[in-house]
């Protein structure tokens, strides 16, 4: 067990874990931030997608011990009210079905086009590729994020 200093949404916690502790469930049970979903634990589905620094990652093999000093941005964080151009292009194209993995989604997409602003459509795929959607919402994932591309 040891603690650490972390900032997370743009506020500094300290947490108490063990230092193999995933980030998913320092989020989920430590701080009881539950945005953020837990698909496969194995960095398989994309659920867990968080912002390391800006840079999309499965926080389900983000050991706590690694991300000292490191800015994470989870779902709750990525805007005040919803109002980022992923989220509002969400909204638009009415995109979640059961919604469980739409989180991990939007983290993954809101990455893409921080550093790819007019991503095409074979961008789009690679960037989208590890996030599965059990509900088959994909080709609104794609329309969503070429709406939000749009709004800059
Ligand atoms: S729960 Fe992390 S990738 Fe599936
Ligand atoms: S909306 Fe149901 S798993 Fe994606």
């Amino acid at each position: 067990m040891a603690t650490y200093n972390l900032t997370i949404n743009g506020k500094e916690t300290q947490v108490d874990a063990a230092p193999d502790t995933p980030m998913l469930w320092v989020l989920r049970d430590h701080l009881n931030m539950v945005g953020t979903k837990y698909g496969c634990g194995i960095a398989q589905c994309g659920a867990c997608t968080v912002h390391l620094d800006g840079v999309a990652m499965r926080s389900c093999q983000l050991p706590v011990s690694a991300i000292e000093n490191k800015k994470i941005t989870t779902i709750e964080g990525l805007s005040e009210n919803g109002t980022h151009p992923v989220q509002q292009a969400w909204l638009e194209h009415d995109v979640p079905q059961c919604g469980y993995c739409q989180a991990g989604q939007i983290m993954s997409a809101a990455a893409l086009l921080k550093d790819n602003p007019n991503p095409s459509d074979s961008d789009i795929d690679v960037a989208m590729n590890g996030n599965i959607c059990r509900c088959g919402t994909y080709t609104r994932i794609k329309a969503a994020i070429k709406t939000a591309a749009k709004m800059g």
